[in-house]
């Protein structure tokens, strides 16, 4: 599987045997990292983690933390506090689309309970289980930020909202065809920063 980074650059997601970037990964870090003054590098982590979370797997194991670490030059830990810290990192081996219902007071309120046992009925798999194809993962948040719209669930980079039934079902045949999921680094965002 290939995600695509500006629309024209594009890097192998699949299993890596190495632990390294790929060459056009790589040009991306740096560009995000060229954003920093020297010794600031720690600031472009989130962005580096998600593109090491699309390049290895869909997860962040302990080496892959490490080898960012090291290319960013900061401690090991210092990776760890913050990819522990967001929903949206994995630190275990994750289905190809990881479905996060949040489950927080709006969301709550308008239903989120029925529509996580809905998927976990469809699916079946409880919540922070995978689906034996290794298609999909079922997780809760806390509140997401969007929160006038809910119900919500967020997979990759986007959000579903004002959730039902019938748009569960369009959302999990949706991604049953595509395979995948919108990454991060599928999104420009080396301009936003
Ligand atoms: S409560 Fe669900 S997005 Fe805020």
């Amino acid at each position: 599987m290939s995600a695509e980074v500006h629309g024209t650059q594009k890097f192998d997601a699949t299993k890596r045997t190495q632990i390294v970037f790929s060459a056009s990964a790589m040009a991306l870090v740096q560009k995000l990292i060229s954003n920093y003054p020297k010794g600031k590098e720690k600031s472009a982590l989130i962005p580096v983690l998600h593109i090491a979370q699309a390049e290895f797997g869909g997860w962040l194991s302990p080496e892959v933390m490490d080898y960012v670490a090291s290319v960013l030059q900061i401690k090991p830990v210092e990776v760890f506090e913050v990819a522990s810290f967001y929903t949206m990192f994995h630190l275990k081996p994750v289905g190809k689309c990881v479905l996060e219902v949040c489950q927080t007071s709006s969301c709550w309120l308008n239903g989120a309970e029925d529509i996580v046992h809905y998927i976990e009925k469809k699916l079946g798999i409880k919540v922070g289980e995978t689906t034996p194809d290794g298609m999909f993962t079922l997780k809760v948040a806390e509140c997401l930020g969007s929160c006038g719209t809910a119900p919500m669930l967020q997979c990759g980079a986007s959000y579903h909202e004002n959730l039902t039934y019938t748009k569960v079902d369009q959302i999990l045949e949706q991604y049953a065809s595509e395979g995948r999921p919108r990454y991060y680094t599928d999104l420009d965002y080396t301009n936003t920063l």
